[in-house]
């Protein structure tokens, strides 16, 4: 099989329960980390590996909404498709119906809600060198029975994969990026939906492995994946941003001090600020009389004056102005504002979703 042109599968869809009350309004996939939505890392691992086609599986509620900010690819080199799933079926399914798009093209399979740090250039190069018919990429964590589980034989090729086990074998998780030959079709065929009424990927591969045919492990490090934790965020936050170098195109005056690695994006304005890197400052926002501190995102459009923010993610739109004390481990969602008021009674006012939570001195 000819594989100098891999195709991309971009899963998309699913229902988004974990990043409530984010993803009330919005896809899970679309979250940014360092200002970035989640999904558009993936797609540009995939234009970086060398992936033109893409395809990505979408669901009827946020289908709109990743077509509008994902387009037809021309923003990252690629060529964009997308395929309607009408309920989140399973991984295995959103194989099934891919394949007339897919078609025998060997393809990456990449979840929409997965970041790989590295990116994925050097194991799409090492699939296409291997004659195997599937590559798993596998990474080792505390929590294994969050994930699909890979046991390996004592000569390291893959023997079982659980979904989910209560009793996990081992602490090997498999990580949401795959890469497949045209065998999967004829393996997401065969499997019968599982406990959860999905089609699991894993049981599709594992049914590969029964049938002999070869699939590589690959263990890989510094992989993220939406857990639905606000630490797991703050986390993927500080290792994207300490990869960036210094950039400043926003406007700074000359009171303003701004140390290390620092963006600050278009039309984004610093006045009488202290910034400390690693920090990204969206675009048109404005930072005033502010401490903006290491690992932070800021949105485009924010405004934060007379307040202290550090190792946190703020989306855009959002207001904070007046605040004593320091925020910090902060997640704070679009169009949102904290500030002082001088209302009577003098007290806290809160308007929040539900899930919030609110940490107060
Ligand atoms: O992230 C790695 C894990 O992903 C693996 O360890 C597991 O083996 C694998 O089953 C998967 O587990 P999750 O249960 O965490 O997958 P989740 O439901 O979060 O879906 C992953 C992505 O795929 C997400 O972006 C939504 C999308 N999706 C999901 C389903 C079930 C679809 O587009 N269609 C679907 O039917």
């Amino acid at each position: 099989m000819d594989r100098s042109k891999l195709k991309g599968l971009i899963l998309s869809g699913g229902k988004g329960t974990r990043m409530r009350p984010l993803t009330y309004t919005s896809a899970k996939q679309l979250i940014p980390v360092a200002n970035k939505p989640v999904l558009f890392f993936g797609i540009e691992a995939m234009v970086e590996a060398g992936i033109e086609e893409i395809a990505i599986i979408v669901s009827p509620e946020t289908g709109s909404e990743i077509r509008s900010a994902a387009g037809d690819g021309s923003q990252f080199g690629a060529k964009i498709t997308y395929i309607d799933q009408d309920q989140p079926r399973g991984l295995a399914h959103a194989v099934l119906i891919a394949e007339p798009v897919i078609g025998d093209c060997p393809f990456v399979m990449y979840l929409g809600d997965n970041l790989l740090q590295h990116g994925i250039k050097p194991l799409v190069d090492e699939f296409k060198q291997l004659d195997c018919n599937c590559e798993i990429l596998l990474t080792r964590v505390s929590n294994p029975s969050q994930f699909g589980v890979a046991e390996l034989d004592s000569e390291g090729r893959v023997h079982r994969l659980t979904e989910k086990p209560k009793e996990p074998k081992s602490d090997l998780a498999l990580v949401g990026v795959y890469m497949f030959d045209k065998n999967i079709f004829r393996a997401v065929r065969e499997i019968k939906p599982s406990w959860r009424n999905e089609l699991e990927i894993t049981d599709a591969i594992q049914w590969l492995v029964d049938q002999k045919l070869t699939v590589h492990p690959h263990v890989v490090k510094g992989w993220w994946k939406d857990t639905g934790k606000i630490e797991d965020m703050l986390e993927a936050n500080r290792t994207v941003l300490d990869t960036f170098e210094r950039d400043l195109r926003g406007e700074t005056d000359t009171t303003s001090s701004v140390e290390g690695k620092v963006v600050v994006e278009e039309g984004a304005r610093i006045i009488d600020s202290v910034i400390r890197g690693p920090v990204i400052i969206g675009a048109n926002a404005r930072i005033e009389q502010a401490f903006i501190g290491p690992y932070t995102s800021v949105g485009s459009n924010c405004v934060i004056s007379h307040a202290e923010i550090e190792n946190s993610i703020v989306l855009e739109n959002s207001a904070i102005s007046h605040v004593e004390g320091r925020i910090e481990a902060s997640l704070i969602g679009r169009n949102v504002k904290i500030g002082r008021t001088k209302r009577k009674p003098v007290a806290y006012r809160f308007n929040l979703g539900d899930n919030s939570e609110v940490g107060i001195l």
